[in-house]
């Protein structure tokens, strides 16, 4: 057996800890060859992008940031005899199955590339938690991390200057890094894409906290979060968008809303507010140990699906047990917050 593995999308924490779980558990579990295929789905419809994997390649990068084997925002289906261009790529390779890493656009390959019958395990990847199917994607717990830091170093400050300080964090399509990030650094407001923004609301809140004695105020906002500046003209509100550029997957690129929102509150009721963009550095660097833990279960078990035959599944995590769930599962809607969670929140806002 020849076993195919790739990371594709953004990159997180915990993308490493995998590679080498699943490198590990196939040469010594079963004896198998391991090929790395570099940059994504990119690197079977290209030649010269894969590369043999071995012990020695993958041995102590469980801690290390990003991944090994490079990644890409490539969609296969975007080229014509894209599906071909792959089914080639696998056999050029000597590929008999494939783990593909990766969140809901990675995967949704996997899912197709399973119903044209290559043998195909998917591994949950994504900071912003939205994939189905599963109670946690590896790079979530990392990435929280690095907010929860984030927001307690903000609040020092912020505390000193008697601010408002606004923190913006990742999450396109659901708040979950705004959320969990907002509740474990006890936000005064989270903003999430599930629930467009009343920027009067929010003002009006502000202003009675601050004149009721409150000095400062933590607000913490998820990059897709809509907002309206005008609620006559646009009720539902937009994205902030850094650039209007769609990437193979459709999507703009996402960013700004915390500079947005800075400038009006300051404007709109007289208290002087800043904010930081936590971004890419909440994609960086070394894996918290429950995505080190996470990753190398998802890893092996990944593995052991193959081995045992089966295709067109992710590895998941429900409760404490890492099980096996159909792809069209994970991939056929995003995981959004739901109401009542967001209510827990709103108890700590005042
Ligand atoms: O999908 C995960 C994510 O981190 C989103 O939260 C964010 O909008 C996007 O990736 C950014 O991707 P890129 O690094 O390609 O700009």
């Amino acid at each position: 057996m020849n076993l195919g593995i790739l990371t594709g999308g953004g990159d997180c924490p915990g993308l490493n800890a995998v590679i080498r779980a699943v490198v590990y558990k196939a040469i010594r579990g079963y004896g198998w060859q391991v090929t790395g295929i570099k940059e994504g789905w990119k690197g079977l419809m290209q030649e010269g992008l894969t590369i043999p994997l071995t012990l020695a390649e993958v041995k102590d990068i469980q801690d290390k940031g990003g991944t090994i084997l490079k990644t890409s925002r490539t969609n296969p289906f975007k080229t014509e005899n894209g599906l071909q261009l792959l089914v080639d790529g696998l056999k050029r390779a000597g590929i008999d199955a494939l783990a593909a890493i990766g969140g809901e656009d990675t995967l949704g390959v996997a899912y197709k590339l399973s119903a044209a019958n290559i043998q195909v395990i998917g591994i949950p990847k994504t900071i912003d938690n939205d994939l189905s199917g599963t109670d946690y994607a590896f790079g979530f717990d990392s990435a929280l991390n690095i907010v929860i830091e984030a927001i307690d170093r903000v609040r020092t400050t912020t505390e000193s200057h008697s601010r408002i300080m606004i923190v913006e964090v990742m999450g396109r399509h659901a708040g979950w890094i705004a959320l969990e990030g907002g509740m474990a650094g006890s936000a005064d407001a989270i903003l999430i894409p599930e629930r467009p923004v009343d920027l009067d609301k929010l003002c009006d809140r502000l202003k009675k906290r601050h004149a009721g004695g409150q000095t400062f105020s933590i607000v913490v906002v998820a990059e897709g979060a809509k907002v309206s500046l005008d609620q006559t003209l646009d009720k539902e509100g937009s994205f902030i968008v850094q650039e209007m550029r769609k990437d193979e997957f459709g999507h703009v690129r996402l960013g700004g809303i915390g500079t947005t929102l800075a400038r009006e509150i300051e404007r709109r009721i007289g208290i002087e507010t800043r904010m930081v963009i936590l971004g890419h550095v909440q994609r960086g660097g070394a894996p918290s140990a429950f995505d080190r833990y996470l990753t190398t279960r998802f890893g092996i078990h990944a593995v052991e699906l193959i081995h045992s035959g089966e295709t067109g599944k992710m590895v998941s995590l429900r409760g404490n047990q890492i099980v096996a769930v159909p792809l069209s599962e994970a991939v056929e809607k995003t995981r959004t917050v739901p109401p009542e969670l967001f209510e827990q929140a709103e108890l700590f806002f005042a």
